[in-house]
């Protein structure tokens, strides 16, 4: 395995056609020696990129998130969100809300959601066929399987999906072209939620919207309708456009270029490290982190940041940092490397990074099996993407095949 893992030339991700996005901040003048830039809200913010500075900061409690969901905060959003969301809350109160679903999305949490997903991504492949060569792969199986999977965690019924999706795509790609459109279709997505949470909307038994809202009082104070909402948008959202979005890519990296799906379907077991690597190289959308605001004066192997400062851990950076992992450029699908920091770190790292690497690692196992011989049917370079801040990736992905069973 070793052997022919290694003869294969290596492929940098910098070679994979439109992955890599244009920052969205600007270069600004260094400060005590530690690099800065503008972000899109106009303010300056110190810039860490190196592993483990990035590391560190996101577990200092100096530097804390709440004050950048102001409507004058540090921000690459166009908007502020509701306070109640876990990324707008800082220690003590984001411990109370975050226990509240720990175990839900725990690895072992988690597990039993992959029958599930192989059943959906294997049904919505009985489709490839009929469409022929140049199927849309992105539209006819992976749209359909984190949020066909995400209904059920949630118990919401699957019709729901064509009022909801529109509505949280836009949400994720959170473009500052027209921000009362952004607002209104939020909010409609909030609204939604809410009536799930009040029950103004059915739920199906059994789901996290029914457990949680069943187990409000085992809070200290009791969870109210605002903070189960704030809790469940995350999962929502997440739970469907994000891990579509890493997937999506994920597969693209592989198929624009053969070798590494190749090595996979030689290797199927090096699959779940695979996705370890992809992951590494590639994030959600523009942004790798949220700005956090430094409380006070933070002192670190960086300088010193002042208290009031803007901080942008920029985890994106930090996984390409070549004293973290060597030749970090290069995609190696069985590097044993340290930790990535694509989920972030600390207390706000992820909170469906199980479910997000349970689902990439499941999809690409169930393709693999079934369509050694998959291939991008038009050139990397020629697909169409969506553009956003917390989504971007291609918006199709045309392929050939040849089916096994
Ligand atoms: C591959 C897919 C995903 C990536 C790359 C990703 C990335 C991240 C990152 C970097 C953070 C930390 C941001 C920061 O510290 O500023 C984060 C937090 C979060 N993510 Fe994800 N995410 C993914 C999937 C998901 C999924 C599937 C869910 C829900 C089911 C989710 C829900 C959340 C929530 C609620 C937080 C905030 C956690 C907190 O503040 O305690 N994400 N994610």
């Amino acid at each position: 395995m070793t052997i022919a893992l290694h003869t294969r030339p290596p492929v940098l991700v910098t070679q994979i056609p439109q992955l890599d996005a244009a920052p969205q901040y600007r270069p600004a003048e260094p400060s005590g020696g530690i690099a800065r830039i503008v972000l899109p809200s106009g303010h300056l913010a110190y810039h860490l990129t190196r592993y483990e500075h990035v590391q560190q900061i996101l577990t200092d409690a100096r530097a804390i998130r709440s004050p950048c969901n102001a409507e004058d905060g540090a921000s690459f959003l166009p908007t502020i969100t509701p306070a109640e969301m876990l990324l707008n809350n800082d220690a003590p109160f984001h411990g109370r809300l975050r226990k509240v679903i720990a175990k839900d999305f725990s690895p072992a949490g988690v597990a039993e959601l992959r029958e599930r997903v192989v059943a959906v991504t294997q049904q919505r492949l009985e489709l490839l066929p009929q469409a022929g060569e140049g199927a849309d792969l992105f539209g006819l199986v992976l749209d359909e399987v984190p949020a066909t999977v995400d209904c059920h965690l949630l118990g919401i019924d699957l019709a729901d999906r064509a009022y909801y999706r529109p509505l949280s795509h836009t949400m994720q790609i959170a473009s500052d072209e027209d921000v009362p459109e952004l607002l209104r279709q939020f909010w409609a997505v909030y609204g939604y939620l809410t009536d799930l949470v009040t029950g103004a909307r059915p739920t199906l038994p059994g789901g996290l919207i029914q457990r949680l809202v069943a187990g409000r009082e085992e809070s200290e104070p009791p969870l109210n309708d605002k903070e189960l909402v704030g809790i469940l948008i995350g999962v929502l959202v997440g739970g469907d456009q994000n891990i579509l979005t890493v997937l999506t890519k994920a597969l693209y990296t592989l198929l624009a270029a053969p070798g590494l799906w190749q090595t996979l379907v030689d290797n199927p077991a090096l699959i779940p490290t695979a996705v370890e690597e992809l992951l590494r190289l590639i994030p959600l959308g523009t942004i790798s982190t949220f700005p956090r605001l430094a409380s006070e004066d933070i002192d670190g192997p960086w300088g010193l940041i002042p208290a009031g400062s803007a901080i942008y851990a920029d985890a994106f950076a930090a996984n390409r940092d070549p004293d973290a992992f060597a030749d970090p450029l290069v995609i190696r699908l069985d590097r044993q490397g340290p930790r990535h920091l694509q989920f972030g770190y600390g207390m706000h790292n992820c909170m469906g990074a199980a479910l997000a690497r349970l689902e990439i690692t499941t999809v690409l196992q169930v393709l693999v099996e079934r369509l050694p011989r998959l291939h991008l049917a038009v050139p990397a370079a020629e697909l169409p993407w969506v553009h956003g801040i917390i989504l971007r990736r291609p918006a199709r992905l045309p392929v050939r095949w040849t089916v096994t069973h």
